[in-house]
């Protein structure tokens, strides 16, 4: 179906099915309020929560957000622990999925993280894998290299067994195994915080996507930010290498 279609049909704006963020800017926020780092990545997971409600209250079908990247563990062991606290807190918090009818996964290796993290990832996934609203994809020790050298041992494994033939692998079946298995690729990109790059997010699944930059920090953030996201993705042409 072609862009000027679904516009007709939708009548007033086209919705991006899916929606991805990085999250960028928490430290400088934090820096520029003369507070600890720390204190910019609370702030930026609780931006997160009120973005994520605003997604589904919109009725967006897809977010996916980047929440710690493989490089991340570069970073002092303090603001790594805070971060994973932060996430510790929001799993615990069931609510925010059941009340909010959220669909939560998760994306990325999340086998080398705490055994308790794991567990609680588990249990958010299941308990909220039959809610009808947003699917909310949380990309955690992510990276989007990491993701595609999966997905080739993967592919050669499925060779090597016999389970598929050289000849059949196609780009279909390679998607099939990265982390987004299920997921549509995502229509719009948005990185706050004046920095212009993917920093290894989401590359394969990027190769058609909308980028909307902007110089607000993540905690400053707000739905208008992402409502001006939307109308510009609005005015965009997408030809998916047609004419
Ligand atoms: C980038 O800002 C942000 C991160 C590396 C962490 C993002 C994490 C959160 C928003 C919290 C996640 C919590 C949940 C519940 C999902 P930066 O530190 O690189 O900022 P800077 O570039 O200004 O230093």
């Amino acid at each position: 179906m072609g862009f000027f279609q679904k516009k007709r049909e939708r009548k007033d704006r086209v919705m991006p099915r899916h929606i991805a963020i990085i999250m960028d800017g928490n430290g400088r926020w934090a820096k520029k309020r003369s507070l600890p780092r720390s204190a910019g990545h609370s702030a930026g997971a609780r931006n997160f929560k009120d973005i994520a409600r605003y997604c589904n209250k919109i009725g967006l079908e897809y977010l996916t957000v980047y929440a710690f990247s493989t490089e991340n563990w570069k970073r002092p062991k303090a603001e790594v622990d805070h971060i994973l606290n932060l996430l510790r807190d929001y799993l615990k918090d069931a609510k925010n999925f059941k009340d909010e009818n959220i669909a939560v996964k998760f994306i990325g290796n999340i086998s080398v993280l705490p055994q308790d993290i794991i567990d609680l990832i588990k249990d958010a996934e299941i308990n909220s894998q039959n809610a009808t609203g947003l699917k909310l994809n949380i990309a955690l020790n992510y990276g989007g290299r990491d993701e595609i050298i999966n997905a080739v041992k993967k592919t050669v494994e499925d060779v090597q067994s016999g389970k598929i033939a050289y000849s059949d692998i196609n780009e279909e079946y390679f998607a099939s195994n990265l982390y987004t298995l299920g997921i549509p690729d995502p229509d719009i990109i948005i990185r706050p915080s004046g920095e212009y790059r993917l920093s290894n997010f989401l590359i394969w699944q990027s190769a058609y996507s909308e980028f909307w930059f902007s110089n607000v920090l993540w905690p400053d953030f707000k739905p208008k930010h992402l409502e001006m996201a939307i109308d510009e993705y609005n005015k965009r042409e997408r030809r998916f290498g047609g004419i």
